[in-house]
C-alpha cells in the first residue's frame, strides 16, 4: 500500500489499480481500490531469487564460481525480460570449479535472459491468477489503466514489454520504483487522515 501511495497513484478513489513490487526477497501482486486491498499474493522469486539464478547459471554453464555482488551486477547490467535491441556482454569474475583459481569469463543478454525466465515467467504467472481473482468491475478498470511497476525489480530491462506482451495490459514503472515505498511512508505520515483511512487492524 505504501508503495503504491508513493507511486502517486488513485488509491482513494473507486479505481482498480493491480501493482506489482519487486523487491529483493519478495514481489507481490495487489488489487487495490477505494483505500482497500481486494487481493493480494506474495511471491519469492525477486531479486535476490535472480541473483541466484545468475548465480547457478554461471555455474552449471562455465564451472564458474560467482559472488551474489556479482550476479546483481551482472542482473542489472545486461539482465532482461525481453530481446535486447543492442546485444550486450559483460564479463564475470569467479573461481573456476576446476582449477581452484580465479578466472574471468565473458556472458551475454542472452544468457542471463534464460537464467531469469523461470523468475520472469513466475511473475507473469502471478499477475494473470490476480486478473483472474480480481472482480469483474475492478479489472475492467485494470484493462483500461494497465499495471504499475514498483520496486527496484521494475527496473529489469524489457520487463514492463515482456508482461504488456503476455497479458495485453498496458504497463507502465513507477517515476522512482526503488523509492516508491518511502515516499509513500513519507506521504501517509503527513497525511493523517490519509494513514487512517488505509490502516489495517
Ligand atoms: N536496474 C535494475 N535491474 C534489475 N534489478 C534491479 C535494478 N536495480 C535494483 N534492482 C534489484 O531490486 C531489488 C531491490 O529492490 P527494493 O529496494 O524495491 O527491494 P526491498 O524493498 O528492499 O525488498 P522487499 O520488498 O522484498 O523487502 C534488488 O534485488 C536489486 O538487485
Ligand atoms: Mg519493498
Amino acid at each position: 500500500m505504501m508503495a503504491v501511495i508513493g507511486a502517486g497513484l488513485p488509491v482513494t478513489k473507486p479505481i482498480g489499480n493491480l501493482v506489482v513490487d519487486i523487491g529483493g526477497g519478495t514481489t507481490d501482486v495487489a488489487v487495490i481500490s477505494m483505500y482497500g486491498i481486494f487481493y493480494s499474493r506474495s511471491l519469492r522469486t525477486a531479486g535476490n531469487h535472480m541473483d541466484e539464478a545468475i548465480m547457478n547459471y554461471v555455474k552449471r554453464k562455465y564451472n564458474l564460481l560467482i559472488g551474489e555482488r556479482m550476479a546483481e551486477q551482472i542482473k542489472i547490467e545486461i539482465g532482461s525480460a525481453y530481446a535486447l535491441e543492442r546485444p550486450m556482454t559483460m564479463e564475470n569474475k569467479g573461481r573456476s570449479l576446476i582449477e581452484g583459481v580465479p578466472k574471468a569469463i565473458s556472458v551475454d543478454d542472452g544468457e542471463i535472459r534464460e537464467a531469469l525466465n523461470e523468475c520472469v515467467a513466475a511473475t507473469v504467472s502471478a499477475i494473470r491468477v490476480a486478473l483472474e481473482r480480481t472482480p469483474p468491475e475492478l479489472s475492467a478498470d485494470i484493462s483500461d489503466h494497465g499495471l504499475v511497476l514498483v520496486g527496484g525489480g521494475a527496473l529489469l530491462k524489457n520487463l514492463d514489454k515482456r508482461i504488456r506482451d503476455e497479458t495485453g495490459l498496458p504497463v507502465c514503472i513507477a517515476d522512482d520504483p526503488l523509492c516508491s515505498a518511502v515516499l509513500g511512508t513519507a506521504k501517509l505520515l503527513d497525511d493523517f487522515r490519509l494513514l487512517r483511512r488505509v490502516a489495517v487492524d
